[in-house]
């Protein structure tokens, strides 16, 4: 494990993009500033914030960071949003009744991909990273033409050959014991969770662009392991989540802190989209709800963006969707240095 070529940084080490408000500007540059790549979480963000987010980390940095979003799969008409947003308000209606929530119409779904694109684009970020699919031919020959460098996010070998087969440059490699949504965009009959331990060396295997490890990597032993399997990289996101400069709600951090690897699972409660997060009472209520029954991405993201919202202004965790990883009882209040210390300290410094 010499210097790092990887994304042009000293170590290769990345701050997942988590979408959500962990990925404060100051949370980016510090890793930055310390020589791995901080990530922009942009997925949720109106294009004027995510400018704003990379004009900030601009002037916190003058190291490579990356921005992360999420590629648009489905879209819905006007009345598909109408028909299924009906059904996920009734679906959560009792936890609305509890906080008092009127029934809403939802409107819009989702900020315009295109348009955050764009912003990508024109701010020259170093490094574009995605989930959730690949972008077209044409956003790809942007990216390339605007020197900007690429990585995906594979669930599965397959969807690791169609990245490289595209030409982007660098794939995650997400394994099931990562926090968050699950990455995966080849549909198939059931969702694929595949460890991390299993992926990495799979996926090294079969494409000839680095593949970066992610899922459960929390210290310098999960670095160690993610080359061991053959990575050139590691990324990580709950162990960044408790982190001084996290911009994480305070019951998010509190509650990564109490709870235990027993303790996460993978629901399509809150978004309609597979994601892991810490077990509560809405995730349980759900539980034995049928897929089909919930509204799809991002429709049902967005019926319960209200009742998730007044969930953390009541001081209740138990209707927040609080994403964490497996790896979650090795979470640490710690600042983003001293982390990314932890996590290079198998590196040899340079
Ligand atoms: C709170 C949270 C939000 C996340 N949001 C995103 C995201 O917006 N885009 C993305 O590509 N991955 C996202 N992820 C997944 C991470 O990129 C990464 O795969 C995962 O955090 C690795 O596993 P770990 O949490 O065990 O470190 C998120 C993860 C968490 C915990």
């Amino acid at each position: 494990m010499g210097e790092s070529t990887l994304f042009g940084v000293k170590y290769p080490i990345i701050q997942a993009g988590m979408a959500g408000g962990a990925t404060s500007p100051q949370l980016v540059a510090t890793v930055c500033n310390f020589g791995g790549l901080g990530t922009i979480g942009g997925g949720y963000m109106s294009p004027n914030d995510l400018r704003t987010a990379i004009q900030e980390v601009k002037k916190l940095t003058d190291q490579p960071f990356a921005v992360n979003l999420f590629i648009p799969e489905q879209s819905f008409t006007a009345e598909e949003i109408a028909i299924h947003s009906k059904r996920g308000m009734e679906l959560t209606q009792t936890f609305r009744d509890r906080l008092g929530l009127a029934t809403k119409t939802v409107e819009k779904v989702q900020e315009s991909f295109e348009q955050q694109f764009q912003v990508v684009l024109d701010e020259k970020v170093p490094v574009f990273s995605f989930t959730f699919g690949i972008p077209s031919g044409d956003q790809i020959a942007a990216l390339k033409a605007a020197g900007i460098v690429t990585c995906g996010t594979a669930t599965t070998v397959e969807e690791a050959k169609q990245i490289e087969q595209v030409g982007i440059d660098t794939v995650v490699a997400q394994g099931s014991e990562a926090g968050g949504h699950r990455g995966s965009f080849i549909q198939s009959e059931h969702l694929p969770l595949i460890g991390t331990m299993a992926l990495v060396p799979q996926i090294v295997d079969h494409v000839r662009i680095p593949v970066i490890a992610a899922g459960g990597i929390m210290d310098e032993r999960g670095v160690a392991a993610a080359f061991a399997l053959g990575a050139s990289g590691a990324q990580v996101g709950t162990a960044f989540l408790t982190t001084t400069e996290s911009g994480a709600h305070s019951l998010h951090k509190e509650q990564l802190l109490q709870n235990n690897e027993a303790n996460t699972e993978v629901t399509y409660a809150f978004s309609g989209k597979a994601a892991r997060g810490i077990r509560n009472a809405f995730i349980e209520a759900h539980s034995s709800t049928r897929l089909e029954e919930i509204p799809p991405y991002p429709i049902q993201n967005a019926v319960t963006q209200d009742l998730r919202k007044a969930s953390s202004v009541e001081g209740d965790w138990n209707m927040m969707s609080l994403w964490a990883g497996q790896g979650i009882r090795l979470a640490e209040q710690l600042s983003a240095e001293q982390l990314m210390q932890k996590l290079t300290k198998a590196i040899p410094r340079l």
